[in-house]
């Protein structure tokens, strides 16, 4: 049996990376105080993620199967790479450096990962569509994801076949 000092410091290791990696991913520097001119070298710490787009298409209904949806892993050139969250497809061809074939969150191309998004997982297994498994807090995770994606990407369709247990 564990002693209850030690849950306590399983927790905060538990706890540490998954607020780091919450941190590293969603914190956006507030630009409301701006810095004196008497100290014009300090820069404000700068997001390590993309800047939200403002040129943004009109989302689009399309439909599309899981099936389908597989031949937008980025393996294909002469197609775009789509990534889908809660069923929402996103157009994300302008960082195929980052999901292209080989790259570090190719996991999530072609494909509907929301579990491993909520999860901060990049086990293959973690990334699937039936997200029904998460806690509240992953289910917060996996709506920033969302929302992260909804201004940055087009939305070019839906997945009309998502896991029933997802719905
Ligand atoms: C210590 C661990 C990690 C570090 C240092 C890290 C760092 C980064 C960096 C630097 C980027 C920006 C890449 C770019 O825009 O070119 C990024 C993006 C991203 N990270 Fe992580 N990451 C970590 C772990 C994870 C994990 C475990 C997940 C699992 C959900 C994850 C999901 C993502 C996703 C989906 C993006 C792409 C966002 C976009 O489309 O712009 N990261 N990460
Ligand atoms: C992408 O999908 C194709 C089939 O649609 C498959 O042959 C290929 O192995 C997949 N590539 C990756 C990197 O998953």
């Amino acid at each position: 049996m564990l002693e209850p000092e030690s849950l306590v410091i399983y927790g905060f290791a538990l706890a540490i990376p998954a607020v780091y990696l919450t941190y590293r991913h969603f914190y956006v520097p507030s630009r409301a105080t701006p810095q004196p001119a008497s100290e014009p070298t300090r820069k404000p710490l700068k997001s390590i993620m993309q800047a939200p787009r403002e040129d943004l298409a009109p989302p689009k209904d399309d439909p599309y199967t899981t099936e389908e949806l597989k031949q937008y892993n980025g393996s294909n050139r002469n197609l775009p790479i789509y990534v889908a969250i809660k069923g929402t497809i996103f157009d994300v061809s302008h960082k195929s450096d980052v999901y292209g074939p080989g790259r570090s969150y190719s996991i999530f191309a072609g494909k509907d990962g929301s579990k491993g998004l909520g999860m901060s997982s990049l086990k293959p297994e973690h990334a699937i569509a039936d997200y029904s498994g998460l806690d509240e807090k992953d289910r917060k995770v996996l709506d920033d994801w969302h929302s992260f994606f909804s201004k940055r990407y087009n939305i070019v369709g839906k997945v009309v076949d998502p896991p029933t247990s997802s719905l």
